[in-house]
């Protein structure tokens, strides 16, 4: 990942200490635990979570990453602004990029079923993708989200939009060009509602300009923590697409 994170005075020293700690897990991880933390979160999603329960899913992934090991869900916080954003679009049809463990898959996915409509994840990591698919079947929701396992340039050509919500929750340097790839197949409507996550933590500046001022969004800035780190400052940017 080339993505670079904002430095902010004051915050170097949580954000170091945030990073080493996250370094020293993932080398434990692999070598003395000898399992992924995603699968680690799929087995204790499974043997914690109530089966067909998306909300249940969801408490036991929040409490699996305040209490064992951190994950890069959106969490609950900027997971109601995406609730939000999906009232407001009035979302039937929904694009995620970044599905990871399958969180922000299951509270849009809850969402969707409740509305009659789908969800189109698209995940890069193979063993992400599987452990979301799974983690969203545990769910209830297997017939409300459809996982597409690649990018958004490999994908595209398959998908049928235009969409009234897309969610960037991938690799921040991407945000950008899959937002223009989007806007050139005519996958975004008038009115449709892109949600961008980590924008507060990450810079994403050429991201945060286009949207801002390049005439075609109204967009706003939404104030938040990093998932699960409340010390760390982050945002979610929500922006309409006007045509
Ligand atoms: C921050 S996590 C997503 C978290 C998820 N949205 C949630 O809230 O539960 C980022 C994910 O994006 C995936 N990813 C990175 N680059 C990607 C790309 N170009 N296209 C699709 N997925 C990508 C990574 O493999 C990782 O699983």
């Amino acid at each position: 990942m080339t993505s670079t994170i904002r430095k902010r005075p004051g915050s170097m020293p949580r954000i170091a200490w945030f990073l080493g700690r996250e370094y020293v897990t993932r080398l434990y991880d692999r070598y003395i635990r000898r399992q992924s933390r995603e699968h680690a979160v799929l087995e204790y999603v499974v043997r914690h979570a109530t089966r067909g329960s998306p909300g249940s899913v969801l408490q036991t992934m929040d409490t699996f990453a305040r209490e064992r090991r951190w994950l890069q869900n959106v969490g609950p916080s900027k997971g109601a602004v995406l609730l939000q954003a999906l009232r407001d679009a009035q979302a039937r049809r929904v694009l995620e990029i970044g599905s990871y463990c399958g969180y922000s898959a299951t509270l849009i996915g809850n969402y969707l079923a409740a509305h009659g409509g789908q969800l189109t994840a698209i995940e890069l990591s193979r063993r992400n993708a599987e452990v979301a698919r799974q983690v969203v079947a545990h769910a209830g929701l297997a017939s409300t989200v459809t996982f597409r396992r690649g990018t958004l340039e490999t994908e595209i050509g398959a998908l049928a939009g235009p969409f009234d919500l897309v969610f960037l929750d991938h690799w921040k340097d991407v945000y950008l060009p899959d937002l223009r790839r989007l806007e050139d197949a005519g996958l975004l409507r008038p009115g449709t509602i892109v949600v961008a996550d980590n924008v507060g933590f990450f810079d994403v500046t050429d991201y945060l300009e286009h949207v801002r001022n390049c005439g075609r969004y109204r967009s706003r800035f939404e104030r938040a923590s990093v998932e699960y780190q409340d010390a760390l400052e982050d945002g979610v940017e929500v922006s309409v697409f006007t045509g």
